[in-house]
């Protein structure tokens, strides 16, 4: 097995090794999680806190039930009661949990770059739940992992990523996993919600959903970031689904077997027809979600392997 990484910041300094890796040893958490039985000892000992300085229901539930399947014991800090609203500074707040010892720290901050400066100070593995605009590396790792299963492979495969790019960290995430592991990423979606440099990210950009969609194995849709939003970036919502929102005519351009994909929450008839995402047969959001404990129960496994060899050693 090779993981190197010390911390989950992002998905760029991944190597595609390790993040076979991680999904190799997830496809095993997938199966314990169906177990009537779904302990395992791995976390034992350890502590978990989850720092959510932003909303979040999947993300946060997900890394708890992970980590309390692993035996850790998990503690959720209630950022809107803690200290920050009394003016402490994020690394102040971290180096007061740091006295108390936790193994894993996993962190979701409305600001690019806090979780990294964050892991800079404490002695613990961090993971970054999400962090501005910048990365969210688990999703990208747990939509990776639903592909593979769905489609067979992670590779040469066509993926449109599709919405509001300009203010996705998932589709930061996503770009930078699926072009690591050799896949053709297009992103579709009106200019003003592209990303500046989009040139420099080694993908196809379509403004159109019928020409985006042609061809695609997998079609990922994002939500409308309204509260990332300072301007009128789309003219309307209901001009918007006219031409961006993904239904079953626009999916038609897709491959036959195309799965749709959304990393949630949806807002249902702004960016997707909410009866195609609850179509079990092309839509795989469920299994998203199913992934996600998977794929959080294996980073914090080989996190804390990694925490207790260099531990050891020191
Ligand atoms: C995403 C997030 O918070 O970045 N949600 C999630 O973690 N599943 C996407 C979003 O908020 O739209």
């Amino acid at each position: 097995m090779t993981f190197r990484a010390n911390h989950l910041l992002g998905i760029e300094t991944l190597g595609p090794d390790e993040i076979v890796t991680l999904l190799d040893l997830a496809e095993s958490y997938v199966d314990l999680n169906r177990a009537g039985n779904k302990h395992a000892e791995v976390l034992g000992g350890m502590t978990q806190v989850n720092m959510f300085f932003e909303a979040s229901t999947r993300t946060q539930a997900s890394f708890e039930i992970a980590g309390k399947r692993l035996g850790a014991d998990v503690m959720n800090m209630a950022m809107a009661a803690s200290s920050i609203k009394k003016g402490e500074t994020l690394i102040d707040t971290a180096m007061t949990l740091n006295a108390m010892h936790p193994d894993l720290l996993v962190v979701r901050h409305p600001h690019s770059g806090a979780v990294d400066l964050l892991s800079q100070k404490v002695n613990c593995a961090v993971l970054n739940a999400g962090d501005g605009r910048h990365e969210h590396p688990t999703q990208a790792l747990l939509d990776a992992l639903t592909i593979r299963r769905s489609k067979g492979r992670l590779h040469r495969l066509n993926i449109a990523i599709c919405g509001d790019i300009a203010h996705s960290r998932v589709a930061r995430s996503n770009i930078l996993l699926l072009g690591k592991l050799e896949n053709r990423v297009r992103l579709v979606g009106p200019t003003t919600l592209m990303p500046s440099g989009v040139a420099d990210l080694g993908v196809e950009v379509y403004d159109d959903m019928r020409d985006g969609l042609a061809g695609c194995d997998v079609v990922m849709m994002l939500r409308l970031q309204k509260e990332r939003m300072d301007g009128g970036f789309i003219p309307s919502e209901r001009e918007y689904y006219h031409r961006y929102g993904l239904d079953t005519e626009k999916l038609a351009h897709a491959k036959e077997d195309a799965i749709v994909m959304h990393p949630g929450p949806m807002n249902r008839g702004v960016e997707i027809d909410g009866l195609l995402a609850d179509d079990i047969n092309r839509s795989v959001i469920q299994d998203q979600v199913e992934m996600g404990v998977a794929v959080r129960m294996a980073a914090m496994d080989l996190l804390a392997q990694n925490l207790r060899a260099s531990r050891e050693a020191a």
